[in-house]
C-alpha cells in the first residue's frame, strides 16, 4: 500500500516529466542542415519512455531554494541531452554493446553505429547551446555551462566511463568501484542539485547541502542500478538484465554481493535525506525523491 507521501511525489514527478518532455521535443527540433536521419535517431533516444530523473532533480533542486521550475528548465533540459548522449554512447558496440535501451531498440540498433555517435555528438553540443542562450541571466549560464562540462567530462563522466571499461573482468575492491561510480554517475546527478540551486540564485550553504545530498544519492543510485541488473525485470527496466555479469563489470554485488550492496544504499539514502536538515519541510520532495531512488523497479 503506498503511503501520501509517495503518492504525492509521484504526482509531482509525473507533472514535472510531462512539462520537461513538452520542452525537450522543442530543443530537439533542428533546423535547415539537420539531416531528417540523424534528427530521428536524436528523438527516438531523447523522446523514449524513461524516467526523467536528472531534470526532475534539477527541478526539485530550484523549488527547494525557493524560485520557480521555469527559471531553471533549461538547465535541466540540457542535462538530460548530455545523459541521453551518455546512454547512446554507453549502449555502443565498442562501450557495453546493449541493443535494449528504455523500452526500445538502443540507437544503433534502431539505425546504425555511425548515426548512433553523432546523434550523441549532437546531443552532447546541443545541451551547452541551450545552456548558453536560454539560461538566465548570463552569468548563471556561464556558471552551469562550467560546471556542466566539468562533471561530464573527463575527470567526472567521461573518467568514469573510461575506468568502467578498463576495469572489465579485472580484480578491483570497493574504493576503486566507488570512485568509478561517482564519476560515471555521480558527478551529473551531482550536477544536477547545483545547476537547479545556482539557478536559483541559492545560497553557498544551501548549495553546499544539496552537493552532499547529491553526491549520497548519486552513489545509491549506481548500486541501485547494479541491483536492477540482477534482480530487476526486463520489461521494467526497458534494458537486457544480467548484461554487467556477462561483460564482466565491475559492480557492487559483484564485489559485497546483493544484500550488503543493499545496505550500503539504504545507508547513503539515510545521509542524504540527512543532509537536507537545514531547509525542513522545504526539501520534502527531494527526501521523497531519495526514496524513490532507493526503492525502484526501473
Ligand atoms: C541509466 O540512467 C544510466 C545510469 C547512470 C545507471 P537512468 O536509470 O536514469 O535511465 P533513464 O534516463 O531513466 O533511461
Ligand atoms: C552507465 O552505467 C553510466 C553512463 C551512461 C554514464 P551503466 O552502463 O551501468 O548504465 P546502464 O545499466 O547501461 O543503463
Ligand atoms: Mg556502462
Ligand atoms: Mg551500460
Ligand atoms: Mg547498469
Amino acid at each position: 500500500m503506498m503511503d501520501a507521501t509517495t503518492a504525492e511525489f509521484l504526482k509531482y514527478a509525473a507533472e514535472i516529466r510531462e512539462e520537461v518532455n513538452e520542452q525537450l521535443a522543442t530543443y530537439a527540433t533542428f533546423g535547415d542542415g539537420c539531416p531528417e536521419r540523424l534528427e530521428a535517431a536524436i528523438r527516438h533516444s531523447l523522446m523514449a519512455p524513461c524516467k526523467r530523473l536528472r531534470p526532475l532533480l534539477v527541478l526539485s533542486a530550484a523549488e527547494t531554494c525557493g524560485s520557480t521550475r521555469r527559471t531553471a528548465m533549461p538547465a535541466a533540459c540540457a542535462i538530460e541531452m548530455v545523459h541521453t548522449y551518455s546512454l547512446v554512447h554507453d549502449d555502443l558496440p565498442a562501450m557495453d554493446d546493449d541493443d535494449l535501451r528504455r523500452g526500445l531498440p538502443s540507437c544503433h540498433a534502431a539505425f546504425d553505429e555511425a548515426t548512433a555517435i553523432l546523434a550523441g555528438d549532437a546531443l552532447l553540443t546541443r545541451a551547452f547551446e541551450i545552456i548558453a542562450r536560454d539560461q538566465k541571466p548570463t552569468s548563471t549560464a556561464i556558471q552551469c555551462v562550467t560546471e556542466l562540462a566539468r562533471a561530464a567530462g573527463s575527470c567526472g563522466m567521461v573518467g568514469g566511463q573510461a575506468d568502467d571499461l578498463a576495469a572489465e573482468f579485472q580484480a578491483g575492491d570497493v574504493e576503486f568501484l566507488t570512485s568509478i561510480h561517482r564519476r560515471k554517475t555521480g558527478a551529473m546527478l551531482t550536477c544536477c542539485l547545483r545547476l537547479g540551486a545556482i539557478s536559483a540564485g541559492g545560497t553557498s550553504a544551501q548549495i553546499e547541502s544539496l552537493t552532499t545530498y547529491g553526491g549520497k544519492l548519486g552513489l545509491a543510485f549506481q548500486i541501485v542500478d547494479d541491483l536492477l541488473d540482477i534482480t530487476g525485470a526486463e520489461a521494467q527496466i526497458g534494458k537486457k538484465t544480467n548484461q554487467d555479469t556477462e561483460h564482466g563489470k565491475l559492480t557492487f554485488p559483484s564485489i559485497l554481493g546483493i544484500e550488503e550492496s543493499r545496505q550500503r544504499a539504504e545507508k547513503l539514502i539515510e545521509e542524504a535525506i540527512a543532509s537536507l536538515n537545514s531547509f525542513g519541510s522545504r526539501a520534502s520532495n527531494l527526501e521523497a525523491l531519495a526514496h524513490y531512488v532507493l526503492n525502484r523497479n526501473h
